[in-house]
């Protein structure tokens, strides 16, 4: 496999060509961005402390039977994924109430919710990432309704994976960010996911202590991301 020219570079990562169509190399820099790219900074060890964790939670849904876009880690800080033609939408599972719904609703961050909620939201920076129902995804052609089904079922499903294997490790799932597409190879088969699974798109709450583990340790200035990125992967058995 010979890594090509770059296609895209995102917040956080890296996209590169390969010498297969199929695939790409997907590059975990140090960068960390929050409040959609306005609070930006570089942080030691965060491109592979998230390669690695992304690695280990992707190889778990895959034997859960989530399609995921993940093949294999390259080295310390990229991984070899599909190529995909994505949805432009954002898919939110929540637990327990934090972040934008918290603020949205005003209702206080750590209420526990008595069934996990769905959230979609359009993928636009520009626009700050808004919230957007079913409607808005089909009739403005972001997706089909089989594709919002099968978000909605795919990201639900992530969480009967993930929620019991944080909880073994003494920490709560608080709420994720899921985004998903279509294989270049298979452009009209089942949607797979996409993207990453790592403390940056996600709450990760220490379940005793209630110390917060992920993106919200930068966003708040609480200081030692890295170093709690890395007590999340330990917790689970991610080996660094
Ligand atoms: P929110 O509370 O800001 O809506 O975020 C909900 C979860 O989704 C949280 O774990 C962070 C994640 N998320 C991202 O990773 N990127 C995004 O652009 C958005 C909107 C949320
Ligand atoms: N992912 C977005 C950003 O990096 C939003 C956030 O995480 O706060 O800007």
């Amino acid at each position: 496999m010979d890594k090509r020219q770059e296609l895209y570079r995102g917040k956080a990562k890296t996209v590169y060509a390969t010498d297969d169509p199929q695939r790409l190399v997907m590059h975990y820099r140090d960068d960390v961005s929050a409040f959609d790219g306005v609070k930006l900074a570089k942080l030691d060890l965060k491109g592979e402390t998230n390669n690695k964790i992304n690695a280990f939670v992707m190889g778990k849904l895959a034997a859960a039977g989530v399609p995921t876009h993940f093949v294999r880690v390259l080295n310390e800080r990229e991984s070899l994924v599909k190529a995909m033609k994505m949805v432009p939408v954002e898919c939110v599972v929540r637990n327990v109430c934090a972040g934008s719904m918290a603020k949205r609703y005003g209702i206080e961050e750590g209420r526990k919710l008595g069934e996990p909620i769905f959230e979609f939201f359009l993928k636009s920076d520009a626009l700050h990432d808004p919230l957007c129902n079913d409607d808005h995804i089909r009739v403005l052609g972001w997706a089909s309704q089989h594709e919002i089904d099968e978000m909605r079922a795919l990201t639900h499903q992530v969480n009967a994976v993930l929620k019991p294997l944080f909880a073994a490790a003494g920490i709560d799932l608080v709420d994720y960010k899921l985004e998903f597409g279509h294989p270049t190879d298979d452009p009209t088969g089942p949607l797979v996911l996409g993207d990453e699974f790592t403390p940056d798109g996600c709450r990760l709450w220490d379940a005793t202590t209630g110390e917060k583990l992920d993106k919200d340790r930068f966003r708040r200035d609480l200081g030692d991301v890295i170093g709690h990125y890395r007590q999340v992967a330990q917790r689970i058995g991610v080996p660094l």
